[in-house]
């Protein structure tokens, strides 16, 4: 590799795009350790299914472009996708990121970001998946949950395991408790992912995700 290739190679910035439906903790996240210096890549654009979602007006505060798609006006999941798919190639996007993604991605997305799109889920997968995963774990009663930085693959909740925190179940846990100390994981495992994918250290062999050394 010409020196100047290897160059412009490492001091290319992973373009990344964000999913999102709601409060947008893990996107604010993001664009923090993105601002901060922590994170060697830079977010293109924000895409929600939900108008109100608060996350559109924290990337929009970053100067960010932050854009509404309306379910409503697709006739499917695969037309809706087929959109945002082409506000993602419009921005670049390298590396998708569900940041409180609350739609079922169709294969549109899937195969067009096939090892390139990333969800974070709130507990130790493949226990818990699906909605609710704070509450599920309380109601079993295990005594450690955490969060799991993921692949995206056709079934929900399943692809190979990026990275994964621990988090203990305290006696007296309520859902709203082991959620916000579950949060406080999550902001840190979804930003170190994202670095790991950006340095090229992330390799996926079936269901597992090798990580190479640093
Ligand atoms: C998080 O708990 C995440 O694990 C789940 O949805 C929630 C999103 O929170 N997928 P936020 O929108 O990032 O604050």
């Amino acid at each position: 590799m010409h020196h100047e290739e290897q160059s412009r190679r490492v001091s290319h910035k992973l373009i990344i795009g964000a999913l999102v439906s709601g409060r947008g903790t893990n996107l604010q996240q993001i664009l923090d350790d993105v601002e901060a210096g922590r994170l060697h890549a830079s977010v293109s654009v924000v895409i929600s299914n939900c108008e109100s979602a608060e996350a559109i007006s924290r990337a929009k505060a970053r100067g960010i472009p932050a854009i509404f798609i309306d379910p409503k006006t697709y006739a499917s999941t695969e037309e809706y996708d087929g959109a945002v798919l082409d506000v993602l190639k419009t921005h670049a996007v390298e590396l998708v990121v569900l940041a409180g993604y609350m739609k079922i991605v169709s294969s549109v997305l899937i195969e067009a970001y096939r090892n390139r799109m990333m969800n974070i889920h709130p507990s130790l997968l493949p226990a818990f998946s699906g909605l609710h995963a704070q509450r599920q774990a309380l109601e079993r009663g295990v005594k450690v949950s955490g969060c799991t930085v993921h692949f995206v693959v056709e079934e929900v909740d399943a692809g190979p395991v990026i990275m994964q925190a621990a988090v203990p179940v305290e006696e007296y846990d309520t859902e709203e408790s082991l959620s916000a100390r579950i949060l406080e994981k999550e902001h840190q495992i979804f930003p170190k992912a994202l670095q790991l994918y950006s340095d090229g250290r992330l390799q996926v062999i079936g269901c597992r995700v090798v990580i190479a050394e640093g």
